[in-house]
């Protein structure tokens, strides 16, 4: 066969089996809730503005209701957009839609490794065992408070130098809120000018922004493709593994120092777990997944902190006239003595605030794909198993029967007549169901903690005016980032009287 014939022959075979597929796409279809029709190769992609996955989705949601399939090249993923949608599915078959899929840009590193990106009984196992080694550290619990308040003195001390002139605020609170959960995977915190902790800080906050950037979208639906091609997606592998490195090191430090009965830190913990388990052959417990479950650990419990803290200094620059009533409430429950998380239920105002922070800025507008577990029925579609999903919390969030003018900042949706805080099933941005944010208590902790200790030290001012301060996130939808921004932070003298 001379060459011609040849490149003939492959096309043809080529040409075939993409209608071969794309007719079996279109097949599939019928039997998936309604949606766009998909193209060859792209699906309906086409219909997503990559500046904003979120309202290009809420748009769709409009024409084709709450339970739609939309198609990432050829695989069918069936949105969730509205909070019944979400409720007959993630809350009343919780079990059923417990799965997580396949997501390229972790799962190729960490191979399931970890309880984030696993499933059935090594997810189940994993998560449950970081849950109650958090737990046994104190983790969300009274006890855990005084090493935020260590945390937050120290952020202070930091934002203190600048003296109220204009600083960026985004490295001492990574830094800070990082340290968090480094006490508790390392059993330590670092100092801040500590190089190789920044740069692993560093790697974390690039990761989750590449990740959310049109490369790493891309990546994850055309992997074998994004392979081939340059771009900044490849250094997502590159970060996760200068992380796995630095915790590979430190789990040789502790091997050599463990005590059994006295665990400092996770690693310690995952360890003794590790011996215990001794020559099990099916044990999820090893080296590998010690250093994957600590990285997901470090990896998630950071810059969702952070980028919530950065977005609520937005907030206050913006809306001085709500900082007024929280610098009041603090002025009147917590004066000048460490702020305890019990204030809280005497501070329904700040609370309602940072609710309202959460709800606005939903730094997780769209939760990672999650995949039927087993074969399901709702609204009279068989969803098959491996059936991928995912979840609009925006709409949630935004919805105008449960927010009055959703698109408002305003702290007044989670306050009732009487000043007294409202709590809000519609409120989700940890998200529902069995995979809910394992780190729920420990975040909802930070933020009131860090934010009542800044705000007891500092008088939040905006270099530019109010009005010209832009809240609008950055980022494709998958995480919000606040833009970057200057703040001043003026030193509350008066308040030290
Ligand atoms: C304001 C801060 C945070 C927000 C908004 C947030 C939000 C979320 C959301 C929406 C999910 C997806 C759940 C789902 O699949 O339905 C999630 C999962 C997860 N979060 Fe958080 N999170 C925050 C802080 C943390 C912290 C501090 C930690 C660490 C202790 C953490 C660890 C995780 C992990 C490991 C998962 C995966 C759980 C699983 O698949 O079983 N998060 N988070």
């Amino acid at each position: 066969m001379d060459f011609y014939s040849l490149v003939t022959v492959l096309l043809v075979i080529l040409i075939t089996s993409m209608m071969a597929n794309y007719a079996k796409l279109l097949l599939g279809k019928s039997k998936l809730p309604p949606g766009p029709t998909p193209l060859p190769i792209i699906g309906t992609l086409h219909l997503m503005n990559f500046k904003n996955i979120v309202k290009s989705l809420l748009d769709l949601s409009k024409k084709y209701g709450d339970i739609f399939t939309v198609y990432e090249g050829s695989k069918p993923v069936v949105v969730l957009c509205s909070y019944k949608a979400i409720k007959e599915t993630l809350i009343d078959k919780a079990e059923e839609f417990s799965g997580r899929a396949y997501r390229p840009s972790f799962s190729d590193f960490t191979k399931g490794d970890e309880f984030a990106f696993s499933n059935g009984e090594k997810w189940k196992e994993l998560r449950r065992f970081a849950m109650l080694t958090l737990g046994n550290f104190g983790v969300g619990k009274h006890s855990f408070e005084e090493r935020i308040r260590v945390e937050a003195r120290y952020l202070t001390e930091t934002l203190q130098k600048a003296n109220g002139s204009p600083i960026d605020l985004n490295y001492p609170i990574l830094h800070s809120v990082s340290n968090v959960i480094c006490s508790v995977v390392f059993g330590s915190r670092f100092e801040y000018e500590d190089e190789n902790f920044q740069k692993l800080v560093k790697c974390v906050q690039d990761n989750f922004r590449i990740m959310s950037s049109r490369w790493g979208l891309l990546f994850d639906i055309y992997p074998n493709i994004m392979r081939y091609i340059p771009g900044p997606h490849h250094t997502i592998m590159e970060n996760f593994t200068m992380m796995a490195d630095f915790i590979k090191k430190r789990m040789e430090d502790n091997m050599k120092t463990l005590d059994s009965n006295n665990p400092r830190d996770f690693i310690d913990c995952f360890l003794i777990k590790m011996a215990k388990e001794g020559k099990n052959k099916e044990t999820f417990y090893n080296t590998n997944t010690l250093v994957m479950n600590s990285l997901m650990l470090l990896f998630a419990g950071t810059e969702t902190v952070n980028a919530t803290l950065r977005f609520t200094f937005l907030l206050l620059m913006k809306h001085p006239n709500v900082a007024e009533k929280v610098y009041k409430e603090i002025e009147d429950i917590i004066g000048q003595r460490p702020p305890s998380f019990e204030d809280r239920y005497n501070m329904p105002y700040t609370e309602a605030f940072i609710y309202e922070v959460q709800r606005f800025c939903d730094v997780s507008p769209l939760v990672t794909h999650r995949e039927l577990t087993m074969d399901t029925e709702i609204r009279n579609y068989i969803f098959k198993k491996r059936t991928v999903v995912t979840l609009v919390l925006t709409h949630v969030h935004k919805d105008k029967t449960q927010f009055n003018n959703p698109g408002k900042f305003d702290p007044y949706n989670f306050l009732d007549d009487n000043g007294k805080l409202l709590k809000k099933e519609y409120f989700m941005p940890f998200s529902v169901g069995k995979r809910i944010c394992p780190g729920k208590s420990l975040a909802v902790m930070e933020l009131f903690i860090f934010i009542t200790t800044l705000l007891q030290k500092f008088t939040i001012k905006s270099p530019v005016p109010p009005e010209k301060v832009s809240v609008t996130p950055v980022g494709v939808g998958f995480v919000n980032f606040p833009p970057n921004f200057e703040i001043c932070l003026i030193p509350r003298t008066c308040f030290e009287k």
